[in-house]
């Protein structure tokens, strides 16, 4: 099937039901465009998993705090589409900002998240995923889809969206996607755009970073509190300058305890004007315990 565009969700949706009543899966990958190789992964599980693939491309002012890059984010929609179409992509969403919020942003409805959407990113950014959480909320009423997917890279996120969908009852599987990086251990962003080449030479520093961290954890759990600290030195010799170097329990996001074995360790810098964030899984033997 070729790409269909639709800029109206209720003519999508239209288009949707009767895929349903034919017993079709629905995957539905939401991403704000300037695609990368990480979407396209998204697609490309979702198309293994779905018959019918949805992507939605919507730059979410509601996620955006005041002096953050709503309007000099990438906007690349024709490029996009040739990617999505390449992907084997059935539909693609994309709707104005009026169709979102037609009486305004300011009186719309808000999800709010607590707990799992506080600290790490939420500490600098207080409003972000309370955005991200409503339009993510209504891209899933729009589409109805059976799975959703989200990168890995996005771990808070992804957090927030499997909490708020398993508290409201949202009849759909979250997927969370290995993140894609370069070749030098980068994660895909479509912010690393915005790096200069000084800039995007410094830049792999913060996986190398979280690459050594996660060998010291599993050497020495125990020792997790000076290991953040280390971390973070290790973040501004490489000329990074970090928000954060947490590490936290890989399923809840809390602080890690002694016993559990799942860790993950989060981390965001400012790289010139640039904001990046990644994060490492680390799984510990802790049988000692
Ligand atoms: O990760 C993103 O691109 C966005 O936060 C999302 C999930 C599409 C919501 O706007």
């Amino acid at each position: 099937m070729m790409l269909r565009t639709f800029e109206s969700w209720q003519a999508l949706r239209g288009t949707l039901l009767t895929l349903k009543q034919q017993g079709k899966s629905i995957g539905l990958v939401p991403t704000m465009g300037n695609l990368h190789a990480g979407h396209i992964k998204l697609v490309q599980q979702a198309r293994l998993d779905n018959d019918v693939v949805v992507t939605s491309i919507f730059v979410n002012p509601l996620q955006f705090g005041a002096g953050e890059d709503l309007e000099s984010y990438p906007r690349t929609l024709a490029a996009d589409q040739a990617l999505l179409e390449d992907a084997g992509c059935d539909f693609l969403l994309s709707p104005p900002v009026t169709d979102f919020y037609p009486d305004g942003q300011q009186t719309h409805t808000r999800i709010k998240v607590p707990v799992v959407s506080e600290g790490l990113c939420g500490e600098s950014r207080p409003i972000h995923f309370e955005g991200v959480a409503t339009v993510v909320t209504k891209l899933l009423n729009m589409v109805g889809p059976d799975r959703a997917y989200f990168g890995k890279k996005d771990y808070q996120q992804l957090m927030v969206i499997k909490k708020l969908v398993a508290d409201l009852c949202l009849p759909v599987a979250i997927q969370g996607v290995d993140t894609v990086r370069d070749s030098d251990g980068l994660a895909l962003s479509s912010r690393n755009g915005y790096l200069t080449e000084k800039q995007r030479v410094i830049a792999p520093h913060l996986h190398a970073v979280l690459n050594q961290v996660a060998e010291r954890l599993k050497a020495t759990p125990d020792e997790w509190q000076a290991t953040e600290v280390w971390g973070i030195n290790q973040l501004v010799e490489a000329g990074l300058k970090p928000d954060y170097l947490e590490v936290r329990e890989a399923e809840t996001l809390a602080r890690p305890r002694i016993g559990c074995c799942a860790w993950v360790i989060l981390s965001a810098v400012h790289l010139g004007k640039t904001r990046l964030i990644d994060n490492l899984e680390v799984a510990l033997n802790r049988s000692k315990d």
